[in-house]
This record gives C-alpha cells, sequence and structure tokens, in this order.
C-alpha cells in the first residue's frame, strides 16, 4: 500500500494511521507532563526498546519484576501512541516513564513548559537506516521499503515515518533545555553498557551498587533481552509484525550498515551527511 493510503501527515512528517489516531495526537498534546517524568527520545531505530527495558531496571534498581511481566509499550508507554490513551497514564506514580519518537519541534507546549528529564538515544544513521529498512519490510502498518536503493531516498529525504533523520538529531542537539537532557549514543552502549546505565542512573538519581549494575547490564544485552518475551514483541500477531520475514531484535550490532550498503550507497549517504550536519558541533561516536 502507498504513503497515502497507510499514513497521516501531522506537522510535516508522514506517520501510519493505524498507531497514531486524531484522537491519541490531541492526547499527546494536551499531556500534562510532571517535572520527574522521564521521557526517552529516539529516532526510530536507535535503541527505543533497549531503552525501555534499561530505564525500568535502574529505577527498580535490578529488580526484574516489570520488566518480566508487562510487555514494554505499556511498562513505558509511547506518548504519541493509540494506546498511551487507554492507560490512565495520570494515575501511574511518579517517576513515570514514556518514549516519543517526535522532533524537537513537535513536542508540546506543556513540554516546554514543564522541562522534564529526557534521556535522548541516537544512533549512527547508516545503521538507522539499515535497521529501518528491514523492519519497513516486517511491519504491516508501513509502506513496504521496495529496493534499498529506493528506500535510501526516502530516507535522506525524511520520507519515512516521524521525517528526517538529520532535522530530529539536529534539532535536539540544539535544544534550550540541555540542563534537562542526557545524551547518549547507541555505539556507547554497545561498546561499554555497564558505563552507559552508571552515566543513565546518575541522570536519573538512582544509586546503584556495582552488584546492581553488573546485574542490569547482564539482563539488557542484546543475547538475553531478545529472550524476553515481554520485549521482544513475539506478542504482536504476525499480521502486524512478521518476525519471520525480519526479527524485531534483529542483529543489535553497530556497524551493519558495512554488510548492507553498496560502495556507491555508502559514498552517496557520506555526501548526504557531511552537507546536512556541517554546522553541527558534536563529536558523535561515529564521525
Ligand atoms: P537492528 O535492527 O540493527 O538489530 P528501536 O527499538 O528504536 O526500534 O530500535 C531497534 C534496534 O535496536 C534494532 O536494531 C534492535 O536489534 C536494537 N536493539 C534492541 N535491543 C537491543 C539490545 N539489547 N542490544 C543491542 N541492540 C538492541
Amino acid at each position: 500500500m502507498t504513503e497515502e493510503e497507510l499514513y497521516t501527515t501531522y506537522k510535516g512528517v508522514y506517520l501510519p494511521k493505524v498507531v497514531h489516531s486524531t484522537e491519541s495526537l490531541k492526547y499527546y498534546e494536551e499531556f500534562s507532563f510532571r517535572p520527574d517524568d522521564i521521557l526517552i527520545v529516539t529516532y526510530p531505530k536507535s535503541g527505543t526498546t533497549w531503552m525501555q527495558e534499561i530505564v525500568p531496571l535502574i529505577l527498580s534498581q535490578g529488580d526484574p519484576e516489570l520488566v518480566d511481566t508487562v510487555p514494554n509499550w505499556d511498562r513505558v508507554p509511547w506518548l504519541e501512541e493509540t494506546r498511551a490513551c487507554d492507560l490512565n497514564l495520570d494515575q501511574r506514580p511518579s517517576p513515570r516513564v514514556f518514549i516519543t519518537h517526535f522532533k524537537y519541534d513537535m513536542m508540546s507546549t506543556g513540554f516546554f513548559k514543564v522541562k522534564p528529564r529526557v534521556i535522548y538515544v541516537m544512533r549512527n544513521p547508516r545503521d538507522v537506516f539499515t535497521s529501518y529498512f528491514h523492519f519497513s519490510r516486517m511491519a504491516s502498518y508501513l509502506v513496504t521499503p521496495g529496493t534499498q536503493a529506493e528506500f535510501l531516498h526516502k530516507f535522506l529525504d525524511g520520507k519515512a515515518i516521524f521525517g528526517s533523520w538529520f532535522d530530529h538529531v539536529k534539532g535536539w542537539m540544539s535544544s534550550a533545555e540541555q540542563q534537562h537532557i542526557m545524551y547518549i549514543s547507541y555505539e556507547e552502549m554497545i561498546l561499554d553498557l555497564e558505563a552507559s546505565v552508571t552515566r543513565m542512573a546518575q541522570f536519573l538519581d538512582t544509586p546503584l551498587d556495582s552488584e546492581m549494575i553488573r546485574k542490569i547490564t547482564d539482563r539488557c544485552v542484546f543475547k538475553n533481552m531478545k529472550k524476553n518475551k515481554m520485549s521482544n514483541y513475539s506478542l504482536v500477531p504476525s499480521t502486524m509484525m512478521d518476525q519471520n520475514v525480519s526479527e524485531f531484535l534483529r542483529k543489535g550490532i553497530a556497524g551493519d550498515w558495512k554488510n548492507h550498503l553498496t560502495v556507491a550507497e555508502a559514498e552517496h549517504f557520506d555526501e548526504f551527511y557531511q552537507k546536512k550536519m556541517q554546522d553541527v558541533k558534536y563529536n558523535f561516536f561515529w564521525d
């Protein structure tokens, strides 16, 4: 099916109609944040699901009950998704944890007023692209990506859902609310998950001893997390996500793009990247 059939355009970006209804977008616009809320912000395919495992485990000081019994979409709800409206989020005790894929300029007035804590996770866009391509093949609510070359054009042009990776990262990097935001990359988490968990715990004012950090890290490494049916999307019907086509927790590595992009595609990507990111003064992990 086409973009016109499957997507709605909201604040200039495509969103899949099935998971973002008019009501859910209104719900998000009117959502009342609390100052101690924790908002995990990602461009899709940058490590959202991973964070839905890590942050609850930090807050529970390693107690796995929540991550073992509650699916990630209810444990750490996606604010702009239809499901959020049904979860009585205003009844949840603090600190509440949510995710959003929205760009900075799509955030609500309530967000800018209350300034909750944000963990912004970014990932090498080449790997985001690769992960997104495979995900688009297995999720029935997304437009099938066509060939890799075709999807590359869409991705670079910001015609994938949630818009341009470049706009997303640039917007959040230049936020005026930096004192409330912790920036971390997927690659740092791959390289040293213990150090990443420690840094997140400090940001969230949750003291953890080394045994707790080790326990959390062990649960969240790819091969272990992949076994958690509350986190691996195996509870989602195959009519919505066909994991026989591509698993949601697919490879979980940094640099898989090298196995997929042709030399010409990688060069085109680099050229595009340099042009788009030339004014950003930040040492990205993959630069
Ligand atoms: P790959 O498709 O490259 O494997 P999101 O949750 O934002 O949609 O991102 C999905 C990507 O994060 C997938 O990347 C998935 O495998 C990866 N991921 C999820 N959990 C992970 C973990 N514990 N360790 C490493 N990567 C993980």
